[in-house]
């Protein structure tokens, strides 16, 4: 296949933030399995050194393993260099999919250290991803971006205010990234998927009774990272700006924009009695900081 034909997830000189786990690991090992270079980014050293054993010993692709920390400009900067050094080149596929889980606290209690903590990493960690690697997608001339947003991005639900703001946030940088790069054959595609099944709620700030909810759910609604990741990939290779790949998701999307105080006011329902219906049986590792509030779903 001439470079011109071959879809933009093969044989990518790919850089993946967070893929020390979940849904950025998948898209690692999917990269490298597609022949891909990857550089595996994260804050957690044995976790990345893990993925790029796991890639090694598939045997196709190549890995290598680069301490980024998103929420530090210092970080992303030196990420950046260090990538066009080890891929031989300028990154052609960034996925900016570092991210963490906070809520359960309605907007008073939130306490602004959370606040900052979670957008330093959901929403500043992916404004530096796409301001330090666009330049280096334009100099590819080919390939794309990927941002991991999430349902939060449009729905609002209540007990999650500081998760929302900072995926709504990545939803509006990815479509203007796209009005900005059309016509350059660049595509750039925005991730938002309810509940996947990942330790996005174990290693958050998620109260109790929400870490409780979102544990239940991800059990029985989430889709494997795998099958997010791959799905995702082939969009990209497809152009395709957003990708929701849940019912519950679109159902969302689609009240959301039709019937915007109806849905508003279910939601706010939904959380008044979501705290009597809440299962109390989950694993207690996502019990990180009781308290009487709760959250609607969507991760
Ligand atoms: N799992 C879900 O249900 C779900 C749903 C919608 C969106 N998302 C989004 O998917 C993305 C990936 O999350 P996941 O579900 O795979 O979770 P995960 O916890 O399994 O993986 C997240 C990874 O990011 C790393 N990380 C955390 N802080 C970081 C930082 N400051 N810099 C660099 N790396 C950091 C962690 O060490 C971890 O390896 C996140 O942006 C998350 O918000 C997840």
């Amino acid at each position: 296949m001439s470079p011109r034909t071959t879809p933009r997830t093969r044989q990518a000189r790919a850089v993946v933030t967070g893929a020390g786990s979940g849904i950025g690991r998948a898209f690692a090992l999917e990269l490298a399995r597609r022949g891909g270079q990857v550089v595996c980014s994260d804050i957690d050293h044995d976790r990345i050194a893990e993925t790029v054993e796991m890639i090694e010993r598939a045997g196709s692709g190549t890995a290598h393993a680069v301490f980024c920390d998103v929420s530090r400009t210092d970080d992303i900067d030196a990420l950046a260099e260090r990538a066009e050094e080890l891929l031989g080149g300028p990154t052609s596929l960034m996925i900016n999919n570092a991210g963490v889980g906070i809520g359960g606290k309605p907007v008073g209690e939130i306490g602004l250290e959370d606040w900052q903590w979670a957008l330093g990493i959901n929403l500043w960690g992916m404004v530096y991803g796409s301001e330090k690697f666009v330049p280096q997608l334009r100099r590819a001339g080919r390939g794309g971006l990927i941002n991991v947003a999430s349902t939060a991005a449009f729905s609002a639900a209540p007990g999650m205010a500081a998760y929302n703001v900072g995926k709504a946030g990545v939803l509006a940088l990815s479509e203007t990234i796209a009005a900005e790069l059309g016509g350059t054959g660049l595509a750039v595609t925005v991730l938002c998927p309810t509940f996947v099944k990942t330790n996005v709620a174990v290693d958050g700030r998620i109260t109790a009774e929400a870490g409780r909810l979102a544990g239940t759910l991800m059990r029985w609604t989430g889709l494997s990272p795998e099958r997010v990741a791959r799905g995702t990939l082939d969009a990209h290779d497809r152009g395709q700006l957003y990708v929701v790949p849940q019912l519950d998701a679109k159902a969302i999307w689609a009240a959301k924009r039709h019937l915007p105080r109806t849905y508003t006011a279910g939601a706010g329902l939904l959380n008044r009695l979501l705290p009597a219906v809440a299962p109390t049986t989950a694993p207690t590792a996502l019990a990180t900081q009781p308290t009487s509030t709760t959250t609607a779903p969507g991760v």
